[in-house]
């Protein structure tokens, strides 16, 4: 049953804690309840907000048209080969509770992925990535319906138009599609991506040694270094990475590293470009662990802005724009949000 709200707060929908309120508000739990929605009269032209964990999301106002939280559920096995198991979840699943299943079960591809905030819906609009692990890696295919006719459709690798926290559904077809299932092609042998030094010296702190490699001694060692960098959602409200990390000019990168020797820097796969980590260029502007009222820079991870309690939108925000401030004026260096301003 459609249960269509006024009014309603979004403070528990989105984990920055921000208290926007929505006109309209529906809690989706199957596709075909979706699909029923949209056959509604009553709201074809009001604008549509779809929320998933709300973990990548900043309020800065109400939303007047209507909210939907996708709540659509269940995990399961829906084919299997010799080399691969595919799986299927629902958007409205947890993220980490797939990766969970995957792990129990001894599927392989999503280890590194462990406790990323979110549902699976939400996951690969924005490529999520971790200790150089991306969905894209193991994405299989994923249904959406389409707003405009209520009709589903199959997305492809291909069709997803995946990037460095990117997809088609942040581009070209943004708003038009609301994803409701997604599957993956987890592997039977696992192919283990440990060269990211935090997980390596993560894995020794374990007492893991090579031989004794496994998908969950990956999956243990990315929630130790999660939990020891990033804020819990549930005690202080953030969302992740506020900014990506900008990718600039190898040539300017060469120059910068001259005046700042320190400067990190990545591959990108194009060696014309070089990739910064946003969260250095922030702390050497001297912002992490600031607070303005409620509204701060964690002080363990610069690259996260954190809602204390009752910060507004509009209060990080300021704030988000102070720091891409310092940062060009110090580095030349433009800093974009990787979470959506709403
Ligand atoms: N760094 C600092 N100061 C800081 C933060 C980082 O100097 O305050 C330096 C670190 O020393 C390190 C480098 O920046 O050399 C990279 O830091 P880290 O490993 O913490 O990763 P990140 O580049 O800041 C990215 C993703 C995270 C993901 C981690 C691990 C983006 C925007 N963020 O962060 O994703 O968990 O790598 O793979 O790409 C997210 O998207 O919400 C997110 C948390």
């Amino acid at each position: 049953m459609l249960n269509i709200q006024s009014y309603e707060s979004l403070k528990p929908y989105n984990t920055f804690g921000i208290g926007a309120k929505a006109r309209y508000f529906v809690e989706i739990e199957s596709a075909d309840q979706l699909q029923a929605l949209l056959q509604l009269t009553d709201y074809p032209d009001v604008p549509k907000l779809i929320l998933g964990g709300g973990s990548n999301l900043l309020f800065t106002r109400d939303f007047e048209g209507l909210a939907l939280k996708i709540s659509i559920q269940g995990i399961e096995v829906v084919a299997e080969n010799e080399d691969h198991i595919f799986v299927r979840a629902g958007a409205g699943t947890n993220w980490h509770e797939l990766v969970m299943f995957c792990v129990r079960n001894g599927y392989a591809g999503v280890e590194n992925l462990s406790l990323i905030p979110g549902t699976v819906g939400a996951a690969p609009m924005q490529n999520i990535g971790a200790y150089g692990v991306e969905i894209e890696q193991v994405f299989k295919e994923l249904e959406a319906v389409e707003l405009k006719t209520g009709e589903m459709r199959t997305f492809s690798h291909a069709d997803c138009r995946f990037g460095y926290r990117e997809s088609i559904f942040k581009n070209e077809v943004k708003g038009q599609y609301i994803i409701t299932s997604v599957t993956l092609r987890l592997d039977r042998r696992p192919v283990f991506h440990t060269s990211y030094g935090a997980i390596q010296e993560t894995l020794k702190e374990m007492g893991v040694t090579d031989d004794r490699l496994s998908i969950k001694a990956v999956s243990d060692a990315v929630i130790r270094i999660r939990r020891s960098k990033l804020p819990d959602p549930a005690q202080i409200g953030n969302a992740g990475s506020f900014f990506k990390n900008p990718e600039i000019d190898t040539s300017r990168f060469e120059r910068l590293k001259t005046d700042f020797p320190a400067l990190p820097g990545y591959p990108t796969g194009d060696p014309a470009k070089t990739k910064v980590p946003a969260g250095w260029l922030i702390e050497q502007c001297g912002w992490k662990g600031k607070r303005f009222g409620d509204a701060g820079v964690h002080a363990k991870q610069a690259l996260v802005l954190v809602n204390y309690g009752e910060a507004t939108g509009a209060e990080i925000l300021s704030l988000a724009r102070k720091v891409q401030q310092s940062v060009e004026e110090k580095f030349g260096i433009s800093l974009h949000p990787e979470v959506n301003v709403v």
